[in-house]
């Protein structure tokens, strides 16, 4: 593979490593040669996928919640000189979601805390912890995922009443977290700590997907389909390593086109 020893003696962090696109960006960058920190609340899921990977390559569970300031410190006390940080983790709500939930007017404000803790403030602390560290060492990229909901309004007929929906809270700290990038970038300036933001567009998953949000989603997107889990692991590569060494405080876009017309 051409990408092979691409990240050689590099440490990776991936927060919400144990999800569908964790576990996929986990893979890539474990593939890629790096060291990979597998960091979810879902300890069971790391380890699940530290041992699936070990015939690959070099990869450790670490039980992380984000929105937690102490166990943040963990993090950064276990990995004292980390290269590449992925705050992918966030915080979904939408699937068997209550009724309340699916308006704006009665969104529960709970609710709308508990999404801002983990989505935005927990980038917030991971990017404060481990980006200081990287600042101190010989610095390294910072990678935010966002979501084309972070750019662009949901539209709300695609969903129907399929169940699925998209939270106001989902858009707020996915927009919010483009201009967090930007100011972290801004910030590091000459401290070799690369910050980008990495926006994608919706995954195939039709064990929840009906086909019908499949068919309105895949309408609205250029190529005319959602994504395959594996399609974002090339611009993880891209922006963790030295491929994207002139890249920082930006937004790359991948989304099939979504957000093109
Ligand atoms: N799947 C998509 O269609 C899609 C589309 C656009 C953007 N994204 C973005 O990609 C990222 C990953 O999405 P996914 O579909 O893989 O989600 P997922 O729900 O499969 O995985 C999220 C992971 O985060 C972990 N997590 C939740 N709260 C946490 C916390 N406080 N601390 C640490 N870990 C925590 C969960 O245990 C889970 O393993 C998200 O940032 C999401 O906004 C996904």
């Amino acid at each position: 593979m051409l990408l092979d020893n691409l990240l050689d003696g590099r440490t990776a962090i991936v927060t919400g490593a144990a999800g569908r696109l964790g576990s996929e960006f986990s893979r890539a960058l474990c593939l890629a040669g790096a060291d990979v920190v597998l960091a979810d609340t879902d300890l069971e899921g790391a380890r699940k996928l530290e041992q699936s990977l070990s015939g690959i390559g070099s990869a450790r569970a670490h039980r992380l919640d984000i929105s937690d300031p102490a166990s943040v410190r963990d993090l950064a006390e276990a990995v004292p000189d980390p290269d590449v940080l992925v705050n992918n983790a966030f915080f979904n709500p939408s699937i068997g979601q209550k009724e309340e939930t699916k308006r704006l007017e009665t969104f529960p404000l709970a609710l709308w805390k508990e999404v801002i803790d983990v989505n935005l403030t927990g980038t917030f602390l991971c990017s404060q912890a481990i980006g200081g560290l990287m600042a101190n060492n010989s610095g390294g990229s910072i990678i935010n995922i966002s979501s084309i909901y972070g750019m662009v309004g949901a539209d709300q007929r695609i969903y129907g009443d399929s169940g699925l929906n998209s939270q106001p809270s989902y858009a707020a700290t996915k927009g919010a977290i483009l201009n967090m990038t930007r100011y972290m970038a801004a910030y590091w300036r000459g401290k070799n700590v690369r910050v980008n933001t990495l926006t994608l567009g919706g995954v195939l998953d039709r064990s929840y997907m009906r086909d019908e949000f499949i068919k309105n989603y895949s309408e609205k997107t250029i190529l005319g389909r959602m994504a395959d889990r594996t399609e974002y692991n090339g611009a993880v590569l891209f922006l963790a390593s030295d491929a994207s060494s002139y890249m920082t405080g930006s937004n790359l876009v991948i989304d099939g086109g979504w957000t093109a017309w």
